[in-house]
């Protein structure tokens, strides 16, 4: 579950009145125990590192700030200036508390249980820099990004650039695999995807040497750049609730493995509910190649009950057979969604 670690947990809740977010995401052994809170109780079959994707937006010398209404960037970048004196840091000096923060994760878990580092993807992170916080539509960024195309791009290869060696360190110190988040992808229109954030993805994933280590790339509402998308290099795309996800099989599921997508406000209903979603999506995609996931962050107060139904949802869906194969056909034999009566 995107944000599996968070406020939905009451443990979670109770770390964060004694320790900042910074803090928590900054200090090694907390950001560790709060990676784990979700596995403890819910069993999740892999633990993704607690960071945010804005840390790195500190380390390239944007410093940000976590307050109630979201990140901010104190200083949003708006100039080709600006752009050339951002740095392709070095993760070991200013951002080392994320690999040490997996390096005891993977110690804790033993090699059965993956880590999962992350990062933002190019133009997420860009969104963020060049508009300084969360604002529908992102109208600075994008202002940038027509009126001056050569600053853009350059901004989007630093971050490419900085961003694989950022991963490559989480990599390093012992994530199995690592997950773009590139929320506002969907943001763009095809060509603007295809001219400025398709070049920039691409360079950051073939930094990491692919095949190595598998690359999942998260984005919301993104239908209209599937054909970019699947030429990225990313090994799994991760897509929200809008996204068809038989249509996706179809079409790219020889080329890439699929994450996702159920609705997060589906785990503020009924156990039932929940359940049907789950087999849904697993129906769709007869359950091949399919990494069953939210198609956004869980919404914090989903209650924790729900949350187990969804992981064990997913589960049993897994345990019923024993093979691959037989999984495909009695996920295919699943009922349909109840239809309103
Ligand atoms: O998935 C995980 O469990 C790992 C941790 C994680 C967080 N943020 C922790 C977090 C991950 C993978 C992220 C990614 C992230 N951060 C994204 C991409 C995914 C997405 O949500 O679209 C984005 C856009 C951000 C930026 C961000 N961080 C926003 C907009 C906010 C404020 C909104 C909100 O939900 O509070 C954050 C804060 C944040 N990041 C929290 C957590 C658990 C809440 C912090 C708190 O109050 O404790």
């Amino acid at each position: 579950m995107m944000r599996q670690a968070g406020r939905y947990l009451p443990e979670y809740r109770a770390l964060r009145e004694k320790h900042s977010f910074l803090e928590v995401a900054k200090t090694p052994d907390l950001a560790a125990e709060v990676s784990l809170q979700p596995y403890r109780r819910l069993g999740v079959d892999a633990v993704i590192v607690f960071s945010d994707i804005l840390i790195p937006a500190e380390a390239m010398s944007a410093p940000i700030e976590l307050g109630d209404a979201g990140p901010v960037i104190t200083a949003p970048v708006r100039t080709s200036a600006q752009v050339e004196a951002l740095s392709v840091f070095d993760p070991d000096r200013e951002t080392r508390f994320v690999a040490d923060a997996i390096r005891l994760l993977a110690k804790s878990l033993g090699p059965g249980v993956p880590v999962l580092g992350f990062a933002a993807a190019p133009w997420t992170l860009a969104c963020y820099l060049v508009q300084g916080a969360s604002r529908e539509g992102f109208p600075a960024a994008k202002a940038l990004l027509w009126n001056e195309p050569g600053t853009f791009r350059k901004l989007l290869e630093k971050i490419a650039r900085a961003t694989a060696l950022y991963l490559k360190a989480q990599i390093a110190a012992g994530a199995a695999a690592v997950q773009l988040f590139d929320t506002w992808a969907g943001e763009l229109d095809a060509p603007a995807y295809w001219e400025f954030e398709l070049p920039a993805t691409q360079l950051l994933i073939e930094e990491l040497s692919p095949g190595k280590t598998p690359v999942i790339l998260f984005s919301k509402a993104s239908n209209h750049l599937l054909s970019s998308l699947v030429r990225t290099g990313a090994n799994v795309l991760s897509v929200d609730w809008r996204m068809d996800l038989a249509g996706l099989q179809r079409t790219f599921g020889d080329r890439v493995a699929i994450q996702g997508n159920i609705d997060p406000s589906v785990l503020l209903s009924s156990r039932q509910a929940i359940v049907n979603s789950v087999h849904e999506a697993l129906r769709q995609t007869r359950g091949r190649g399919h990494i069953l996931n939210l198609g956004h962050g869980i919404l914090p107060d989903t209650p924790v009950e729900n949350a187990l139904a969804f992981i064990r949802a997913g589960q049993a869906a897994r345990m019923e057979n024993g093979s691959a194969e037989s999984d495909a056909v009695e996920i295919a034999n699943m009922p349909e969604r109840t239809p309103f009566v």
